[in-house]
Order: C-alpha cells, then sequence, then structure tokens
C-alpha cells in the first residue's frame, strides 16, 4: 500500500511549505488523511507522518533501519559535518554519550540559579522600556543562559578578552540566526543552487562569513583552555570543559573540529527553540487571563525565592509549559528518518531513500487525541496522560532532544521568576499568528508588551 499524496505540484509544495508551514500541513491532513507523501523539489519522497501507531514504530524501530544524520544535511551549513545531530548509528551514540552528563541532575541544580538571575537582570534593564517585542527580549535570556552553561563565560568575566569574546559570540550569533528568520531568508538552506558565495553583500557570502567569524572565535576559546590546562579541570561546570576532558573507550578526546561542530549544535539548537517557547508561553498566560490567575496562585505558594526544583515540579506550571508547545510545537517535526533498504511499516511499503517524518504538529492538533484542539487548555494536561507517541514536543527514540530537560527547567523557572516580579502588559490582545523561522515556529513580531513592577 502506498501513502496517500497531493497531486499538486513539487515545486508549489515547497514554496507552500516554505512560506506558510502550518497551513501546508493542516490543509493536507485534512485532504489527505494521516499518513501523507508530500513531494518537494530536491528530496525524496518525504513522507508525513500524523498517526501515533505508526510513530511508535519508527521511534522504537532498530536504529539500524535508518539513517538519520543524511536527513539533516540541511543544517550541515549551519552546524557542521561533526555535529551529534549529523552522525550516524554507533558514532552518533558514542558521540550523544559525551554529550549527556552535561544534562544531568546536579549540573540542572547548577544551572537553576543562573537562569533567574539572568531573567531578572533582563527584564530589570528593560523596565518601564516602553513596547518591547517579546520574541528578541526571551532570545536575550536564552541566548545568555546558553553561552554561560555552555561556555562559562557572561559579561560579567574578569579577563578582557574573553568579555570581549563573549559579546562577539553573541553578537554574530543574533546575526547568523537573524539570517534565517523568515521564509524568504531561510531559502537558500532549502534551494542549494542558491548557495553561491558571491561576496558579503549576498546572503550566502554573508552567512559565510559570519559562520567563519564564529568558528575563530570558539577556535581561540577552546586554544585558551588548552593553553592553560587548569581551566579544563573538574571544578569547572561549563559544557566545554566537560567535553575536552571526557575521552572515549580508546582513550582518545574530541578534537577541535569535533569541539567545534558540537558547541555550535548546543549554541543554536539551545536557545532559539526555547526562546520562541517562552515566547508562546508569555502570550498565552496574558491572552487569557484565567490561566495568569491560577499560575499566579499556584506559584505564590511556594513562597519568596522558592527552590528551583520545586518550581520544575508543579503541576499547573508543568501543565501551562506543555500546553504551550502542543498548540504551536517549536519543531513541527521530528528529524527525519531515512529509510536504508526497502520496508514495510503498518501494510505501508517504504523504498530507500524514503524520509519518514513524525509530524509533531499534525498529531498534537488531531480533534480525537485533543478535543478543540485550537483551544490553549492546559488542564487537558491535568485529566488525562498522553503517551509518548500522542505528546512529543521534543521527538522521541534514540534522537530525542538532549536539551528536553534544560529546555523544560528554563521555560518554568523564567516563567515564575518573571511572573512573581513583574507585571507585564499585552500592547494587542488580538489572535497573534505563527510564522516560519529558520527550520522552526515562532510567535510573529506583533507580540510586544510593556514591563513595570508588580
Ligand atoms: C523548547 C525547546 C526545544 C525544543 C522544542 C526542541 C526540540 C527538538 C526536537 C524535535 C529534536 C529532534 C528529535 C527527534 O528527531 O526525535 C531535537 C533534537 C536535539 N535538540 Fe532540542 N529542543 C529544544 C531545546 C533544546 C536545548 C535547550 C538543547 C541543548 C542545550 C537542545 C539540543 C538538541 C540536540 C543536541 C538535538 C539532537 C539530538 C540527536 O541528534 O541525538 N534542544 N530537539
Amino acid at each position: 500500500m502506498k501513502p496517500n499524496r497531493s497531486s499538486t505540484p513539487a515545486l508549489f509544495q515547497m514554496f507552500n511549505w516554505i512560506a506558510d508551514p502550518l497551513s501546508y500541513l493542516s490543509n493536507n491532513a485534512k485532504l489527505h488523511g494521516d499518513i501523507i507523501e508530500a513531494q518537494f523539489i530536491n528530496f525524496p519522497p518525504f513522507i508525513l507522518i500524523g498517526n501515533p501507531q505508526m510513530v511508535q514504530e519508527v521511534f522504537n524501530a532498530d536504529i539500524k533501519l535508518f539513517d538519520i544524520g543524511k536527513g539533516n544535511k540541511i543544517m550541515q551549513p549551519l552546524l557542521g559535518e561533526y555535529s551529534v545531530i549529523m552522525q550516524e548509528g554507533e558514532q552518533h551514540q558514542k558521540q550523544r554519550k559525551l554529550m549527556v552528563p552535561a544534562f544531568h541532575g546536579d549540573r540542572m541544580r547548577g544551572y537553576g540559579k543562573l537562569i533567574c538571575d539572568i531573567a531578572i537582570s533582563v527584564f530589570s534593564e528593560n523596565l518601564n522600556a516602553g513596547v518591547l517585542p517579546v520574541r528578541p527580549l526571551m532570545q536575550e535570556i536564552t541566548l545568555r543562559v546558553i553561552l554561560e552553561a555552555v561556555f562559562g563565560i557572561s559579561d560579567q568575566i574578569e579577563d578582557s578578552e574573553k568579555r570581549t569574546r563573549y559579546h562577539e559570540l553573541k553578537r554574530l550569533l543574533t546575526l547568523v540566526l537573524e539570517g534565517l528568520s523568515s521564509p524568504l531568508k531561510v531559502s537558500f538552506l532549502f534551494f542549494p543552487f542558491l548557495q553561491k558565495d558571491i561576496g558579503t553583500w549576498s546572503p550566502w557570502g554573508q552567512f559565510l562569513e559570519r559562520s567563519r567569524q564564529i568558528d575563530k572565535l570558539i577556535f581561540a576559546e577552546i586554544q585558551s583552555r588548552r593553553d592553560e590546562p587548569e581551566q579544563v579541570s573538574q571544578n569547572r561546570t561549563d559544557i566545554l570543559s566537560m567535553l575536552m576532558a571526557t575521552k572515549d573507550e580508546a582513550g582518545e578526546s574530541l578534537s577541535n573540529v569535533e569541539l567545534r561542530d558540537d558547541l555550535m549544535t548546543l549554541l543554536v539548537a539551545g536557545h532559539e527553540t526555547t526562546a520562541s517557547a517562552l515566547s508562546w508561553a508569555f502570550y498565552w498566560v496574558h491572552h487569557q487571563p484565567e490561566v495568569l490567575d491560577k499560575l499566579g496562585k499556584e506559584l505564590a505558594e511556594l513562597g519568596e525565592n522558592p527552590d528551583p526544583n520545586a518550581v520544575f515540579q508543579l503541576p499547573y506550571l508543568t501543565a501551562v509549559c506543555n500546553e504551550t508547545l502542543r498548540i504551536y510545537p517549536v519543531g513541527m517535526l521530528t528529524f527525519p528518518r531515512v529509510v536504508r533498504s526497502p520496508m514495510q511499516i503498518m501494510g505501508y511499503d517504504f523504498e530507500a531513500g524514503t524520509f519518514l517524518a513524525p509530524c509533531i504538529y499534525i498529531i498534537h492538533n488531531r480533534e480525537d487525541i485533543y478535543p478543540e484542539p485550537h483551544k490553549f487548555r492546559p488542564e487537558r494536561f491535568l485529566e488525562r496522560q498522553f503517551s509518548p507517541y500522542e505528546f512529543f514536543p521534543f521527538g522521541g527514540g534514540s534522537r530525542r532532544c538532549l536539551g528536553n530537560i534544560f529546555a523544560q527547567f528554563e521555560m518554568k523557572l523564567v516563567l515564575a521568576t518573571i511572573l512573581t516580579k513583574f507585571k507585564l502588559t499585552l500592547v494587542n490582545n488580538s489572535p497573534i499568528k505563527p510564522v516560519r523561522r529558520g527550520l522552526t515556529i515562532a510567535p510573529s513580531d506583533h507580540l510586544s508588551i510593556k514591563i513595570s513592577l508588580i
């Protein structure tokens, strides 16, 4: 059996997917059911899976059945060929194992105070500053947090060389990601023929030049630690120190290029997504005052300066974050799983090379799982449990998001800290549209607030 597919020409499907991805997904699901073959130019058959049972089979399948790095080639110019995201099979598992300790319990507890301090400082700097777009504000918080978690550097650091490096990295990362922020700007990732370096006035040339400058800064930071080995000690809690100190079973440590690609992956994956998720959370909480009210009561019960772990476990706050990630999941699809040799799942035949993409957005908006799916209703997460194939904003199986606990910790702590210390007013309470931002979706720039003290 073959999945249903649209008769719309591949080029139009591609434009539609780039320009208005959520309408593309929901229209196809309405017309063609929950297992759909999309056709995009430059791509092999691309199956959008909106069926939880098939998602379960894909997540739980033997990892040898799929290539995944191959399906992520679109991200290679940004993250590099040694990024964990680009690896396959055993190499992927080995590299992932090196990174996992950075996100374990003890380390997370260490990040708690850092996250709260950064959130307060960003909001205090913008207090009474008039109308402010929400996303850049959130991005400032999540970028400062990830730079400090990854490199252990901030604008407080005494070493002036490191401080300059920190400011430059922050500026360049923002510029590179801004350069991919709209459907038009991101097109060169989808159409490799646009990847022509004809000087820094061209989008691709500018992207390459900025990436080169970022590389230089990251390599300089790595070198400074190689020159002063005491910087790579067990006492340092940043992720770069940890990665430089780790050795695999053969006693090998990561090379400079491998380190660069993994750091870049954490920097990019670790702040864009969380900034968008947080922007949505602030929107929903203020768009529906009854949610703010309930959340306020729950937070008040913890008293002043609560323990970050107690905040992490609050049931209503958890439901608010889950509902935020359900209704507009920042990643609309998981990474595609590329079929290695012809296979059958649930009676459907897939040839080698086919991309199988569990579609988070379609499943999170299924009426049979989530009644009235377009309503923001956190209570649904208190009334029943959803399986990891019905609710999976962080993907699943061997590729499940490495930073998922970090992201949820950050979302909850930023929300709790800001809502108990500041008063936010939405500038315009009309519904906000989700728009493409790179390979993800985010609230449109119309989402703005005013900040004052409570
Ligand atoms: C709300 C925030 C976030 C969302 C919605 C999100 C979502 C995702 C999704 C959907 C995947 C693909 C999983 C799959 O294909 O099964 C993924 C992978 C990944 N994410 Fe996240 N993510 C978030 C935050 C973070 C953070 C904070 C970090 C790191 C600090 C991070 C690092 C990664 C990495 C390294 C991978 C690749 C894992 C692998 O290939 O094994 N993400 N994320």
